[in-house]
């Protein structure tokens, strides 16, 4: 696993993950910039969807996008921590990478879900990310190489923190 600062929106990857809502019709944010990348087409494609539940994921085609895939995906809005946004917003990375190697995805891109309008705290959510992507990916049966594209520098120094503690403990 590895992060980055980009654009997600210009990652040549299987699939790239999008900060969606529960009715899969667009939005702000990545959510945004995803729909305005990858054309019209996106929009037709999740109209088909019926919408996503918090800490699903659905898959649609990348059109216009670099990447082959879309994994849209719904995390929790923060509302202080109890109620179960940490098993939510864990269960859209899992649920993302399930689905992934579902589709013999190999390769995918994360934003940092729910840190934005959803105003989920970057570094728990951050920790959240790359345990439960860390312990998903021990369970597939193939290998999938995950990207967390950071599109802020200073989420890009909370990944690569909890990336060097995650390979800690894995080599111990
Ligand atoms: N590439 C990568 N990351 C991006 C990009 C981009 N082009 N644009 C924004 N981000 C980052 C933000 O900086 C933040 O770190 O994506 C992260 C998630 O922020 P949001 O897009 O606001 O998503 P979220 O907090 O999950 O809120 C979802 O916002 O846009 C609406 O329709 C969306 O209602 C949903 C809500």
């Amino acid at each position: 696993m590895r992060a980055i600062q980009a654009d997600i929106t210009t990652l040549t990857v299987d699939a790239i993950v999008n900060a969606a809502n529960n009715l899969l019709l667009g939005g702000g944010g990545v959510d945004g910039a995803i729909h305005r990348t990858a054309g019209p087409e996106l929009l037709a494609d999740c109209r088909l969807l019926n919408g996503c539940q918090t800490g699903e994921a659905k898959i649609t085609r990348g059109y216009r996008l670099p990447a082959k895939h879309v994994i849209h995906t719904v995390g929790p809005i923060w509302t202080g921590g109890r109620c179960d946004e940490p098993q939510l917003l864990a269960s859209c990375y899992r649920r993302s990478l399930e689905l992934a190697a579902e589709h013999g995805i190999r390769s995918i891109a994360f934003p940092c879900i729910s840190t934005g309008v959803y105003g989920y705290p970057a570094d728990q959510a951050a920790a959240i990310a790359v345990r439960t992507a860390s312990a998903t990916l021990r369970t597939l049966p193939i290998p999938i190489e995950v990207t967390f594209c950071c599109f802020l520098r200073s989420d890009l120094g909370l990944y690569n923190a909890r990336l060097a503690a995650d390979s800690a403990e894995g080599a111990s």
